[in-house]
């Protein structure tokens, strides 16, 4: 199978995963890329077992509602039962790197809000130490100098994203060279910095349950 056909592979298996705990009531929180993507495609064929879906991204929302699948507002929303998105890197503790689709910061509030997070992503997105995938740092566009100093102070080479601009306005800064053995404290440090307003880790909030595809099938984690 190709890059391709796992993405699909992990997407149809967290359909299965999720399909048994969906209620009519039920808020959905839809990740964004090229995975959830296909995700997105195979939750419109049970659209009628949920009532409907809180979006990562305006890509995202699109989508969903291409497929006549109610996208709500995450603050007129009482409970998100399953948050299910993709990832740049994961370890074997679940920690992530996100971001590459740049859209982390909203990504982390629905991953923050729902009772479960479900990660899917093909193998090549395990490492054992995160920090191959440059880390995106979501910055307000006045602060880019400062946050790329203060992030070349961690030891890392930051790198301006140019031509992105988030779906909140900001800029992104891409940190290139960072072995990072300690997901949480780097997750922490690089949030203090003034003009940050999120980071891709997603250490501190880890996924709960991961569907990795490999040539072997799908495993659960
Ligand atoms: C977007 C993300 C994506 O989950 C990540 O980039 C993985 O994308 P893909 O499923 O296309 O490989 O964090 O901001």
């Amino acid at each position: 199978m190709d890059q391709n056909q796992l993405k699909q592979a992990v997407a149809k298996a967290a359909i299965d995963y999720i399909q048994p705990k969906l209620e009519a009531d039920t808020i959905v929180g839809v990740g964004t890329g090229s995975t959830a993507n296909y995700f997105i495609d195979y939750l419109a064929q049970i659209k009628g077992l949920f009532d409907g879906a809180v979006a990562s991204s305006e890509a995202s929302a699109e989508r969903l509602k291409s497929h006549g699948i109610p996208v709500y507002d995450l603050n007129t929303v009482d409970r998100v039962l399953v948050y299910v998105d993709g990832a740049d890197e994961t370890n074997p503790n679940k920690q992530l790197i996100k971001g590459g689709g740049a859209a982390l910061t909203r990504e982390k509030i629905v991953a923050a809000v729902a009772e479960e997070f479900v990660c899917i992503a093909d193998e090549s997105k395990w490492v054992e130490t995160l920090g191959a995938f440059p880390l995106p740092v979501e910055v307000i566009p006045m602060a880019r100098s400062h946050v790329g100093r203060a992030l070349l102070k961690l030891g890392g080479n930051p790198v301006y994203r140019q031509g992105v601009v988030t779906d909140n306005g900001n800029i992104i800064i891409d940190l290139h060279g960072l072995a990072i053995t300690d997901p949480v404290a780097l997750e922490t440090e690089i949030n203090q910095i003034v003009g940050v307003v999120c980071n891709g880790l997603f250490a501190a909030r880890p996924a709960d349950v991961l569907l990795l595809g490999g040539a072997e099938g799908v495993k659960q984690f």
